[in-house]
């Protein structure tokens, strides 16, 4: 979906133009790091898909993909960052050069879960690569090898980001009224 006058949403973050430029900076990049191996791309479902076949489309180097899927819940207190696998890759990573695909990484509660789980499977590298980085609300540290866009400290959609789901397919990011996007 294209139009921009979607409701719920006050603006427009980056545009379709932007995201391709930048994706395809970002692919002359990582060709250039992985020059002579090959990468295996790890998708986070299901915000990362839009992103990672952007990408994957524009990298020099032989690449395989696979996705996992992850459930967060809230402890008993309220607090974030309870993580979990609820699909897992199909293939093994073991001796892989792994890469990380996410849509975004906020708190780094799920990046550092899934940084954990993966890298007790014994690939050969891992890295991560994310579409957003929303560093003002970073809680645990994690490592971000390449990211596209940094943002501010609201709430987006579009290029795979979802409110409850929708504006997924939306080409651009944009950001949400703080009423549609309140927990
Ligand atoms: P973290 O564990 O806090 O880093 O959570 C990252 C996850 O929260 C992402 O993979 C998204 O699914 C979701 N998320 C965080 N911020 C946004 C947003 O602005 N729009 C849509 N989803 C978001
Ligand atoms: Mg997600």
């Amino acid at each position: 979906m294209n139009s921009a006058a979607v409701a719920g949403i006050e603006r427009i973050l980056f545009t379709e133009e932007q995201i391709d430029q930048r994706i395809r900076e970002l692919a002359a990049e990582i060709s250039r790091d992985y020059q002579g191996r090959t990468l295996k791309l790890v998708g986070v479902l299901k915000g990362s898909v839009f992103f990672l076949t952007a990408l994957a489309r524009h990298i020099e180097v032989p690449v395989k993909v696979d996705f996992l899927g992850i459930s967060s819940f809230s402890n008993k207190s309220g607090a974030p960052g309870v993580v979990r696998i609820a699909k897992d890759l199909d293939e093994s990573i073991e001796n892989e050069d792994v890469l990380l695909v996410e849509d975004i990484v906020d708190t780094g509660f799920t990046l550092r879960y899934l940084l954990q789980t993966l890298a007790g499977r014994a690939p050969n590298s891992l890295s991560v690569c994310t579409f957003l980085d929303r560093q003002p609300r970073r809680i645990v540290q994690v490592p971000v090898n390449y990211r596209c866009f940094e943002i501010p400290d609201r709430f987006v959609v579009g290029f795979g980001l979802d409110h409850n789901q929708l504006f997924r397919d939306l080409s651009y990011v944009a950001v949400m009224k703080p009423d549609k996007s309140a927990p």
